[in-house]
């Protein structure tokens, strides 16, 4: 980083708007800084996409906000993190990346049951990165796993507390509430969206673990090992490779913000 230019940019990337709840949170946690965000929306959902396929997109995505000058590159997307991460250290060893994953070690101190529910997206739980979390993280404890099919469209779509969302809901929970899940992890980034209908389901006493915080907290640490200083206003730029007048109005309605979207083609 250029030392005479205090100017941190910091590059967030979802399949869509998932990772808007993670944008969130670094916005309450690190505001200040200049933030890119981008939106995979002409290949969303990433759920169900090859190891290679997101490889790929994912590499053109951060080639891109390099570009752009970010320092820091937050994904913003557990599919991502689980498929890429590890293939885009490899390619760009020098550079700061904060990964998105299922947070199983606090919901595993956090259940009483001892049963934990996972939301997440086939890619996800199809991964070596799953496999190794679980294996560390969760021995002691009963998973059961969701892959959520059509949710996220769902999400993308707006639908955060239709009938259809929330029947989709009723159907992926009730066996692992009839079982006795008393922890719901959200893994993937479009979930916490929907955290009202979930919890019109579930109740007040089922506890819900959103990773954003972490994934916040996490950047922040980069942040502040790096020495870098926080501009002092927030700046915030949106691209997807959907349709930008659309990805406008869904950061109005998910993070009340009124934003200018441009259209970009990898
Ligand atoms: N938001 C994403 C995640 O956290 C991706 C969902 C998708 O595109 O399938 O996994």
């Amino acid at each position: 980083m250029d030392s005479t230019n205090s100017k941190v940019r910091i590059g967030v990337f979802d399949s869509g708007v998932g990772g808007l709840s993670v944008l969130k949170e670094l916005l309450t946690q690190l505001p200040g800084v200049e933030y890119f965000y981008f939106a995979d929306q002409l290949h969303v959902p990433y759920g169900r996409r090859s190891k290679a396929d997101i490889q790929r997109l994912s590499r053109a995505i951060v080639e891109f906000l390099f570009e752009k000058k970010v320092e820091i590159l937050v994904i913003a997307c557990n599919t991502a993190t689980a498929k890429a991460l590890t293939y885009l250290r490899e390619i760009f060893p020098d550079r700061h990346f904060v990964g998105t994953e299922p947070a199983l070690k606090p919901a595993a101190a956090a259940t009483d049951t001892g049963k934990v529910a996972v939301l997440a997206t086939q890619g996800t739980f199809q991964s070596d990165r799953y496999t190794s979390l679980t294996e560390r993280f969760a021995n002691e404890v009963e998973l059961f796993e969701n892959p959520c099919y059509g949710l996220v469209e769902l999400i993308e779509a707006g639908k955060l507390d239709d009938p259809e969302t929330e029947n989709l809901l009723r159907g992926i929970l009730a066996p692992m509430l009839a079982a006795g899940a008393d922890t719901v992890v959200l893994g993937c980034t479009h979930y916490p969206f929907i955290e009202p209908t979930l919890r019109k389901i579930i109740g007040e006493k089922i506890k819900i673990i959103n990773p954003a915080p972490a994934v916040a907290r996490q950047t922040t640490k980069i942040f502040e090992l790096m020495k870098f200083e926080a501009w002092g206003e927030t700046l915030l730029h949106f691209y997807t490779t959907g349709d930008p007048e659309m990805l406008e109005r869904q950061v109005e309605k998910l993070l009340n913000l009124t934003a200018k979207a441009e259209k970009v083609e990898l």
